[in-house]
């Protein structure tokens, strides 16, 4: 048996609990992950809710974790027992399931961990860095010299996107919801800073931007920030919207992109980047390569024991997390 926290119904944090499975065994093509620690992320809230739909409950939440391999499923050849690896629980639909002290993954969904990453840092920045790295060099390609608009700078995927921006030679602009956040932004790649909420965020940007705007956004706000997004591009600027932490995007007309400047808008996932072992790999290895150089850093806000899942949820969905946030078995 095994510890695993569960839902059985979806709804606020009540629900999440602790409860008492079988210990999986690895089947063809897995392998048996002893958890070093779990990645939390917004998505969990979603599950949680029920706003993303599951296939069946109970299920064990969570879509990442790092650890060990104990065992593997005949056929597979890319890890071995004793190796490091970490993972996103992949695709669409997938059934999340890293809230346990074990998982069971398809061996081709991991990522084998370099000695200079502990499992902290993985389990923090494995699905938050990957979709950094796909937004900023695949959805949008950010060029050295320009100027973007990173919405949540201080959040988890936040922090990573802008120091990578930055390092990339991007000017970079973040919103935050506080103070204190706006010092963590303004420390991890952020040359400017705007408090949404308190200020006029297009407003901001166009005096940032000589009254041009930016070329791109990265919004992962969605019902809060949309107008102010697009608001804040310059012509033929692009949104690029990858979650909705304060509700879904409103409806817009297609017409309107066009009065707008003839804007280009995505709605982006990080699994549509992902789709082959090979491209999750290369993706993979320019995150560990950004990471072990220090370009980018993983800071690790909040780790909660695993039986206190329910309060990490709490803190997230509140706002009251920075940076990476993990569950530690
Ligand atoms: N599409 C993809 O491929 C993909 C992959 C990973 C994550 N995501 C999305 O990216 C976003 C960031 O994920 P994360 O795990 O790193 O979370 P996070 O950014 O650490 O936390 C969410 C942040 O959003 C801000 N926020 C604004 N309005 C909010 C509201 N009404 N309720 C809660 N938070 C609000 C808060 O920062 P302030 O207080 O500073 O406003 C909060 O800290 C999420 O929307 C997630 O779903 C998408």
């Amino acid at each position: 048996m095994l510890r695993a926290v569960r839902i059985h119904q979806t709804g606020g944090p009540e629900v999440l609990t602790l409860d008492d499975v079988a210990a999986g065994t690895p089947g063809p093509g897995q392998a048996l992950i002893r958890h070093g620690a779990i990645g939390v992320n917004f998505i969990d809230l979603h599950q949680r809710t029920g706003r993303y739909p599951l296939p069946d409950l109970p299920v064990t939440l969570g879509m990442e974790g790092a650890g060990t391999v104990e065992a593997v499923g005949a056929g597979v050849t890319v890890v071995q027992p004793g190796d490091r690896v970490s993972y996103v629980a992949g695709g669409h639909g997938a059934v999340p399931c890293s809230y346990a002290e074990y998982a069971v993954m398809p061996a081709d969904s991991l990522i084998l961990l370099p000695d200079e990453i502990d499992d902290v840092t993985a389990a923090g920045m494995t699905l938050k860095g990957l979709t950094a790295q796909y937004l900023i060099r695949g959805a949008y390609p950010v060029q050295a010299g320009e100027t973007i608009l990173v919405h949540a700078a201080a959040g988890g995927v936040g922090l990573l996107l802008c120091q990578w921006a930055r390092h990339l030679g991007a000017r970079v602009i973040g919103t935050v919801g506080s103070p204190a956040k706006a010092e963590l932004a303004l420390a991890h790649g952020c040359h400017h800073v705007i408090q949404y909420g308190r200020e006029d965020v297009a407003a901001r940007v166009k005096s940032l931007t000589g009254g041009e705007g930016v070329p791109v956004v990265f919004d992962a706000v969605g019902k809060d920030t949309f107008e102010a997004s697009l608001d804040s591009l310059k012509v033929r600027g692009t949104l690029v919207s990858f979650g909705t932490s304060s509700g879904p995007t409103p409806p817009f007309s297609l017409f309107d992109l066009n009065v707008r400047g003839s804007l280009f808008v995505t709605s982006a996932g990080l699994a549509w980047y992902t789709r082959s072992r090979p491209e999750l790999l290369q993706r993979a290895a320019e995150l560990i390569d950004v990471v072990t150089r220090g370009a980018v850093k993983v800071p690790v806000m909040q780790k909660f024991p695993l039986a206190q899942a329910a309060g990490a949820h709490r803190a997230l969905e509140g706002r009251a997390t920075t940076g990476m946030t993990v569950l530690l078995p």
